[in-house]
């Protein structure tokens, strides 16, 4: 999962806070000026209302009644007026009769009537938005005339009403215009405190950690310390100083695990040289008590060690055969002496004894865990198997026999031909050659027969070093 960045959290963070800001204080905004724009035309509503009741009060005072109406129209047209009613409360009706001049009164006047409350009903939302006003006309004798004497009415009493209808799109444009106005400053202030939170985290956040990582790395790399001036928080400066005392034990920790691990594998190349001139010596022990030729041990291991490199077997693998090719007779300690002298032919039953050495051998290696003496045991188990089948003890074929065993048994049997023992002479290597090209798919791995071929200069060079007349005291292994 990709994780987000710190400025993404940041921004979506601030993002969501100030969004949230700015749609709450919109709507209170909103909110209030409609309450202050509804207040705005009332107050010009009931302050054309009352220049239109002064104006009838004058005409009738002047007794031109029937001038009215220019009157009427002429205000209606200097202030943007819809519609202009003026309605008789009854008092007036019961005295001067019904007149063909006024309406008669709806539900809203009859309210005022009996409440002497103006009503205003206002459509902000509409196409043509409009308020209605409808004041009550109430007589009084306060001021310069007295509507009590004309209308014989008492203080108080409801003469009527002026039911005004004003088109306020002016407000309504006013309002939308402002209202732009804010979302756009709102929105521009945002987006500015946007950039500047990105921008602060970029340069006071993002770009010394991506610095300090730098730097640290090279500091581990290098063992320099990281310059922790150079960073302009002094956050940042202490943890440039921590990783400084960090890599400091670490370098110290490093130098002596160093020297630790160099110990180890001193005492592990110790160990290892100890155990392979301990096989080593074992196979010649079994060497000398078998009176075989001397420095076979030797030069079967070097045989082996040849064939295993050129048949490209791993350094791994050609270092164990090399280890533990020394040991692949060792089960001759377990055959007695009267046959394994025997100077002349083995009987059946003695050569069956004979036969028992690999089987020996195994069982004295086979509990080991050490990888030289496990393929020790492969090796003493393995190395009178042929190619063709008919080796012992299993009688395993071509490469059910293991590769160990394959090599150590042509090097083994090419030293053997090679040789003086008691029963035999020592065969001349052009004879020794046929006999194994001979048996090249028989008794041998033919691809290893190639290889003993193709590089015989490399074994015979082997041959004269390590040579039988060589005590082999003065040449290492
Ligand atoms: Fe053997
Ligand atoms: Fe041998």
């Amino acid at each position: 999962m990709i994780k987000p960045s710190i400025k993404t959290i940041t921004l979506s963070r601030l993002l969501s806070f100030l969004l949230l800001a700015a749609v709450v204080m919109s709507v209170v905004i909103a909110f209030n000026f409609r309450m202050l724009s509804h207040n705005i035309v009332k107050n010009e509503a009931t302050s054309i209302a009352d220049i239109i009741k002064a104006g009838l009060t004058a005409h009738m005072k002047a007794d031109v009644m029937d001038k009215r109406s220019f009157f009427l129209n002429e205000i209606k047209t200097v202030h943007d007026i819809s519609e202009i009613e003026i309605i008789r409360a009854p008092a007036v009706n019961r005295q001067f009769g019904v007149s063909q001049l006024e309406k008669e009164a709806g539900e809203i006047v009859k309210k005022v009537f009996e409440t002497k409350q103006p009503e205003f009903i206002i459509d902000d939302f509409g196409i043509i938005p409009s308020i209605r006003a409808v004041m009550p006309y109430i007589a009084t004798n306060q001021g310069r005339l007295n509507c009590l004497d004309c209308h014989q009415v008492s203080e108080g009493t409801v003469l009527g009403a002026v039911d005004i209808t004003l088109d306020i799109t002016k407000y309504r444009s006013m309002a939308s215009w402002l209202l732009m106005v804010l979302l756009v400053a709102s929105l521009t202030i945002i987006l500015l405190i946007a950039i500047n939170t990105l921008r602060t985290v970029q340069v006071y956040i993002k770009d010394p950690l991506e610095n300090l990582i730098v730097k640290a790395k090279d500091a581990y790399v290098t063992h320099e310390p990281v310059n922790s001036e150079t960073f302009t928080t002094v956050e940042f400066e202490n943890v440039a100083k921590e990783i400084n005392h960090f890599n400091k034990d670490i370098i110290a920790n490093q130098d002596m695990l160093k020297q630790l691990n160099f110990n180890l594998l001193e005492l592990n190349n110790e160990i290892e040289d100890t155990l392979r001139e301990t096989v080593f010596t074992m196979g010649v022990i079994e060497e000398q008590r078998s009176k075989e030729a001397k420095n076979h041990t030797r030069r079967v291991t070097e045989y082996s060690k040849l064939l295993a490199t050129k048949l490209g077997l791993s350094n791994r693998d050609v270092e164990l055969i090399a280890s533990a090719a020394p040991l692949h007779d060792i089960g001759k300690l377990g055959i007695p002496d009267s046959i394994l002298f025997k100077p002349g032919k083995l009987t059946t039953e003695e050569f069956e004894t004979m036969q028992n050495h690999p089987a020996i051998g195994y069982s004295m290696l086979s509990h080991s865990k050490r990888d030289i003496l496990k393929a020790a045991a492969i090796i003493a188990h393995q190395h009178h198997e042929k190619w063709n089948g008919s080796g012992y003890p299993w009688g395993l074929r071509q490469n059910d026999i293991h590769v160990y065993g394959r090599i150590v048994a042509l090097a083994d049997v090419y030293d053997a031909l090679l040789s003086e023992r008691h029963y035999k002479k020592a065969w001349p290597l052009d004879d020794v050659i046929s006999w194994v090209e001979k048996e090249s798919g028989s008794h041998f791995d033919p691809d290893l027969v190639d290889i003993l071929i193709s590089n015989i200069e490399e074994f015979v060079a082997i041959g004269v070093l390590y040579n039988s007349n060589n005590d082999g005291m003065d040449v290492e292994p």
